[in-house]
């Protein structure tokens, strides 16, 4: 079968804290080929990795991330929660996560976190500091916020964007190329295979998630995607190669 993108959720998310830079670290090591993350912006406007508009479930703080500048954010403990060996791991800036990958053969995706707190400009900042790293063609920009990524676009024609759904889309390939997205991140019960190939077809790919269990994977497979978006990229890698 042909090589499909394994893409790490939040890092080596099921072995590691999420988001955190030995979680980026240990999923390369464990052969993704691919990372995914979640961007919110501080109050001083910096791009940082955390799943949640706020900081209790990971970072054991009262609040929100907007509200707290870089330096504040940085010194908090992203580690602890999942395991009191990882105690001390910081909250990364999205530059921390460049510098790891930058160069290798590692496709990024980063996903604004921008449906709950509407984080004013965002899409303009992300650009810029991809820009500032070069980054434009090992990052894949996806989103819940279909808007954002239509501004993103707009700002950046040459960055690609994906479209992140739960629920069956009407025809999602026309969609995403009326949104000129070049990569659909379906659910995984929202994908179909007839869809994949259709996609493909006019040169989108579909990268579900977010698949953890082996016969998911497998099924996933079977019906053509591009990539699989999952906390167990070794898993994923170890079924790849019993293909
Ligand atoms: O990439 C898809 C997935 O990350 C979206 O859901 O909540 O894990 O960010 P969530
Ligand atoms: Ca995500």
């Amino acid at each position: 079968m042909n090589k499909i993108e394994i893409i790490a959720h939040r890092g080596a998310s099921a072995v590691c804290p999420e988001n955190t830079m030995i979680a980026f670290e240990r999923a390369l090591e464990l052969g993704a080929t691919g990372i995914e993350t979640d961007v919110q912006m501080s109050a001083d406007g910096r791009l940082v990795l955390i799943h949640d508009e706020t900081l209790q479930r990971t970072a054991g703080s009262e609040g929100w991330v907007k509200d707290f500048t870089y330096d504040t954010l940085r010194t908090l403990d992203a580690g602890s929660w999942f395991h009191a060996d990882f105690a001390g791991e910081p909250i990364p800036s999205l530059e921390m996560l460049f510098n790891l990958v930058q160069g290798k053969r590692i496709l990024l995706n980063v996903e604004l976190k921008n449906g709950i707190v509407p984080y004013k400009g965002m899409e303009e900042k992300i650009i810029q500091v991809i820009r500032e790293w070069n980054m434009e063609q090992q990052v894949v920009l996806s989103s819940f916020n279909h808007a954002s990524l239509v501004k993103c676009k707009r700002i950046a024609p040459d960055i690609r964007t994906a479209l992140l759904y739960m629920e069956k889309l009407y025809r999602p390939y026309d969609y995403a190329a009326k949104l000129e997205a070049s990569g659909l991140h379906p659910y995984k019960l929202a994908v179909a295979k007839e869809e994949v190939t259709a996609a493909l077809a006019q040169g989108i790919v579909t990268y579900p998630f977010t698949v953890n269990d082996p016969g998911d994977m497998e099924l996933m497979m079977d019906m053509g995607v591009q990539g699989i978006i999952t906390d167990l990229p070794d898993v994923l890698a170890s079924l790849m190669t019993a293909r």
